[in-house]
């Protein structure tokens, strides 16, 4: 990889504009390897710089890609029209540098939730031809009995859609709650479902994506952090 000028690479971290960049290391604010570096000019290898921006740490990073454990009152969507925005959760920088939600969660949904700033990551996991399963732990206004659980199984035909839909697996957990794992990502889907199935979403969370699991991830509710190579892998393995 070849070297980049400071303020180039702060830029394509997120740290703002050119000029903002600038003033960031001209004004003292960024160190590289624990040295403050001062002109703007000064050259790096971009591949594993570690740096610091007002104290806050950092490592270079060509794409991210993120998980977060969303918690309930947060709006997918840019431009949110009732709660905050998911964005509201992340260090500024990945505003600027364009993440976007892997999908979308109500704002009401808890739970595991993918960003990144790689468009090609993005498609190809919310394409629908990768079949990646959506596992759903819901809470039911009435009790989950096996006559839900079979209709979820055989399908049930939701209001706009050709035909009837079915879960990929459906199982009971307690009186009022039920795992769904769903193929497709259609609007409202979980609830819709269940509604179509004579019962109600009261709460909902998604457990996992593929074969990565919340439970494994140990981020509580609001927090986020950078996926590991394997988490990475895991959600790129083909199913
Ligand atoms: N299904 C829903 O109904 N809502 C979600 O947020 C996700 C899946």
């Amino acid at each position: 990889m070849k070297k980049l000028s400071l303020d180039r690479i702060l830029q394509s971290q997120g740290f703002g504009s050119r000029k903002g960049c600038r003033e960031l290391i001209e004004d003292g604010e960024v160190t590289v390897n624990g040295e403050t570096v001062t002109s703007w000019k000064t050259e790096f290898i971009p591949e594993g710089l570690k740096f610091t921006v007002f104290d806050e740490e950092w490592e270079y990073r060509a794409q991210v890609y993120l998980v977060l454990n969303k918690p309930s009152g947060y709006e997918c969507s840019r431009k949110p029209s009732h709660h905050p925005p998911i964005l509201n959760l992340f260090p500024e920088n990945m505003e600027w540098r364009d993440v976007q939600p892997v999908g979308r969660l109500d704002h009401d949904t808890t739970g595991l939730l993918l960003l990144s700033d790689d468009g090609a990551f993005i498609h190809a996991q919310s394409s629908p031809k990768r079949h990646q399963p959506k596992t759903y732990r819901a809470t039911t206004a009435r009790p989950v009995d096996e006559t839900l659980v079979q209709s979820l199984l055989k399908g049930v035909q939701l209001i706009d859609e050709p035909a009837p839909i079915a879960a990929l697996s459906a199982r009971q957990l307690g009186e009022f709650e039920i795992e769904i794992v769903l193929e497709q990502g259609k609007y409202h889907q979980v609830k819709r479902m269940l509604a179509a199935a004579g019962n109600h979403c009261a709460a909902l969370t998604r457990t996992a994506i593929g074969e990565l699991q919340l439970a494994d991830l140990d981020l509580a509710e609001g927090e986020w952090r950078f996926l590991s190579e394997a988490e990475l892998a895991i959600l790129q393995r083909q199913g």
